[in-house]
């Protein structure tokens, strides 16, 4: 039976037009284009070129966002569908609303203790997160910020296996709900905003707070500086130009800098360690695993007890086979395009892979997810739940916590009221004949 839950949507309208009335307008847009060029404004050239940036010419990007142009809702009336329930569950966790957020790394990029503030907003409307492997902050300080909200951990395969089960020990102690696998980013993709500022935020120390709190990490980190080594990799510097040379100088100071106030500790002694920069090395060294297989994924059903989920799935093919493997969930998505330009869009690669797997295996998605009428086409194309990438960094980046929080409730709210006025009262009354191909 459908119970009513107090509107989302009327609420966060109210919420808005309240203070409206006052001349107040909310520092958080709910239009998409207004969101991103705010959240720019206050972001720094690296911290945007890194967050928004895609791969390539940004035609996956592109592609995300075109693919819901295709389809269009149909309303139907009279329903008398006046409560509506947003309430689901996705591999045993309950969510408020089928909505997720995405695993980001880096966000430190934007604001300090960025893991933490993202938590909170999480929290404050009720809707798990995934946190990431190249998060800011380390995990069991952002379990403990979710302060009971459901949380799931992304893992990035290492080439080091002693530390992949470290950090699922650390996940499952931590208390996360499901183990989710990212396949997509053995290797970062060819990002050009990144690369025309030469700007890499790991080089910099950031979003490696999973590794440096890591035990198994950290071991390997002494080892390496116990037995003397330096990855001496040439800086391509031209000795000739003595401007590039001061440049790089100055570069290389704010690298250190950045790099000993990331590393934990003082940063005063971080500076005079060589701990900070072994860390980075280390880390550039075993981050990800290009010889990434399927026996990889099959040792996982040994190695922990949570639900397994495979994250970045666009063909149907491998979606058949991570099901006939045990494994528990996917997520259709091509990481918000920022790994192969020229990719098939997320949306349509979730049809194609609903259709392939039928109605009952878990299928969540992501990338070009913005808006509650997103949700509700992705829904109703086949995901059990979506998660929310840039916007909710978009948010952090001109609230903090309150504007992840906001972006969140603007997606919810936008999705309550197009159910009300569709004419679905529940997330299992979004269903395909509510769409159709746009001509
Ligand atoms: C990501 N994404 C990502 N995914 C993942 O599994 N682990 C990670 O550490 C990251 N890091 C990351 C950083 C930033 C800045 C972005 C924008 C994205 C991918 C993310 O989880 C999700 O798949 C995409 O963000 C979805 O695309 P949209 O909707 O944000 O365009
Ligand atoms: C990225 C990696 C960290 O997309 O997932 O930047």
């Amino acid at each position: 039976m459908t119970v009513p839950q107090p509107a989302r949507g009327r609420a966060r309208q109210d919420s808005i037009y309240r203070p409206g009335a006052l001349g107040i307008a909310p520092l958080v847009p709910t239009e998409v284009t207004a969101l991103e060029r705010r959240a720019r404004a206050a972001m720094s050239r690296k911290a945007w070129a890194y967050i928004a940036g895609g791969a390539g010419s940004g035609a996956t990007m592109r592609a995300n966002r075109e693919a819901f142009d295709r389809w269009r809702v149909v309303p139907r009336m009279l329903h008398a569908t006046s409560g509506r329930d947003l309430r689901t569950t996705v591999l045993g966790t309950d969510l408020a609303a089928p909505l997720l957020l995405a695993p980001v790394g880096a966000a430190g990029l934007v604001v300090d203790d960025a893991d933490l503030r993202i938590a909170e907003g999480a929290h404050a409307s009720g809707i798990p997160y995934v946190f990431s492997c190249q998060g800011s902050c380390p995990m069991e300080e952002t379990a403990q910020a979710m302060a009971g909200t459901p949380f799931w951990y992304q893992l990035y395969w290492s080439t080091d296996e002693e530390l992949v089960d470290s950090m699922i020990g650390r996940a499952e102690a931590a208390g996360a709900r499901a183990l989710v696998v990212t396949l997509d980013t053995t290797m970062l993709g060819w990002r050009t905003e990144d690369l025309d500022l030469g700007s890499l935020p790991f080089a910099r120390g950031e979003g490696i707070a999973q590794y440096t709190s890591d035990p198994r990490f950290m071991e390997i980190v002494r080892e390496r500086l116990a037995a003397g080594a330096r990855s001496a990799q040439p800086l391509g510097i031209d000795p000739r130009k003595p401007l590039q040379a001061a440049r790089a100088a100055k570069g290389g100071l704010a690298t250190l800098l950045s790099m000993s106030r990331q590393h934990p500790g003082g940063v005063r002694d971080n500076l005079r360690s060589p701990q900070p920069r072994a860390a980075v090395e280390t880390f550039l060294d075993i981050y990800s695993n290009p010889g990434l297989s399927w026996e990889h994924i099959a040792t996982l059903r040994e190695r922990t007890s949570l639900p397994v989920v495979l994250k970045g799935i666009l063909h149907e093919d491998d979606a058949r086979k991570a099901f006939d493997m045990g494994v528990d969930a996917v997520v259709v998505s091509n990481h918000g395009g920022r790994q192969v330009d020229r990719s098939i869009a997320a949306l349509d690669a979730l049809v194609r892979v609903r259709a392939a797997v039928g109605p009952e295996p878990t299928v969540l998605m992501d990338s070009g997810v913005r808006t509650g009428a997103d949700l509700f086409v992705a829904l109703a194309l086949g995901a059990d739940a979506c998660l929310l990438g840039r916007p909710h960094v978009y948010g952090l980046a001109l609230d903090g916590a309150d504007g992840v929080s906001a972006v969140i409730d603007n997606v919810l709210g936008e999705l309550d009221l197009t159910m009300g006025l569709v004419g679905a009262a529940s997330i299992a009354d979004i269903t395909r004949d509510l769409l159709v191909p746009a001509y």
